[in-house]
């Protein structure tokens, strides 16, 4: 066994990253305050993945890119402002209520003019996508039984060298735990569908994938360019 642990494992340690790469900015504050204000329900990315999504969208060099789960636009912002210039963000939101807020956060940011919004469930406008891909990277944060439905479109509509980025894909421990362990049909379908998510991403010839060990699990999948 390793003497290197999976992740970090002290805290301080988070906090040690969160200040000396300035995790958060300002603008990024003051949209986190708007989703809390707006009684926005606080599951966005934390502030050092939201570091991690502008790192790995500068990364690939991003010109294009889908997000999957607006929620109020704290992630949205992270990826749309690293696009290369000409870039466009696509972020899909389920919730009016949601979609109403992150336009404001687009604003505060100035990004309303690289940032599209398509309002409704994502399996229903992701085809209108069809036609301004392929893309350079995809985030999929939505609702998680779906996450092999999305992640089934990404790789239809991914350019070569692209990303794809999944959240929360430890499924909160309950990937190593027995379906006797866990409580809830609904919490056994979301480990099923992360599980399928990941695997998939990890067996696909086409793809090179870890999990990075971030607090809550980040998939990443590179689509091999040669
Ligand atoms: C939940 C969803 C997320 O995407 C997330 O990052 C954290 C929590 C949730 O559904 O509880
Ligand atoms: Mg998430």
């Amino acid at each position: 066994m390793s003497a290197k642990t999976f992740g970090a494992s002290d805290p301080r340690l988070e906090t040690y990253v969160s200040q000396n790469f300035h995790a958060e900015d300002e603008v990024m504050r003051m949209i986190r305050e708007l989703g809390e204000s707006r009684g926005v329900q606080q599951i966005q990315v934390s502030a050092c993945d939201g570091l991690h999504l502008e790192t790995l969208t500068q990364m690939v060099g991003a010109k294009t890119a889908v997000e999957i789960g607006t929620l109020y636009g704290y992630s949205g912002v992270r990826i749309a402002r690293n696009l290369a210039p000409g870039g466009r963000l696509y972020t899909c939101e389920f919730s009016e209520s949601n979609a109403q807020v992150a336009r404001e956060a687009f604003q505060i940011a100035g990004l309303e003019d690289r940032i599209e919004l398509l309002l409704g469930p994502a399996l229903e406008t992701l085809p209108s996508l069809q036609s301004k891909g392929p893309f350079d990277l995809v985030f999929i944060d939505a609702d998680k039984k779906n996450y092999p439905a999305y992640l089934d479109w990404a790789i239809d509509h991914l350019a070569p060298g692209g990303v794809i980025l999944g959240d929360n894909t430890f499924a909160w421990g309950t990937l190593v735990q027995s379906d006797e362990e866990l409580r809830s049909p609904e919490s056994i379908l979301i480990k099923e569908a992360i599980h399928r998510f990941n695997t998939r991403l990890a067996e696909h010839p086409d793809f090179v994938s870890t999990i990075l060990p971030t607090g809550e699990g980040l998939t990443v999948g590179v689509k091999k360019s040669h």
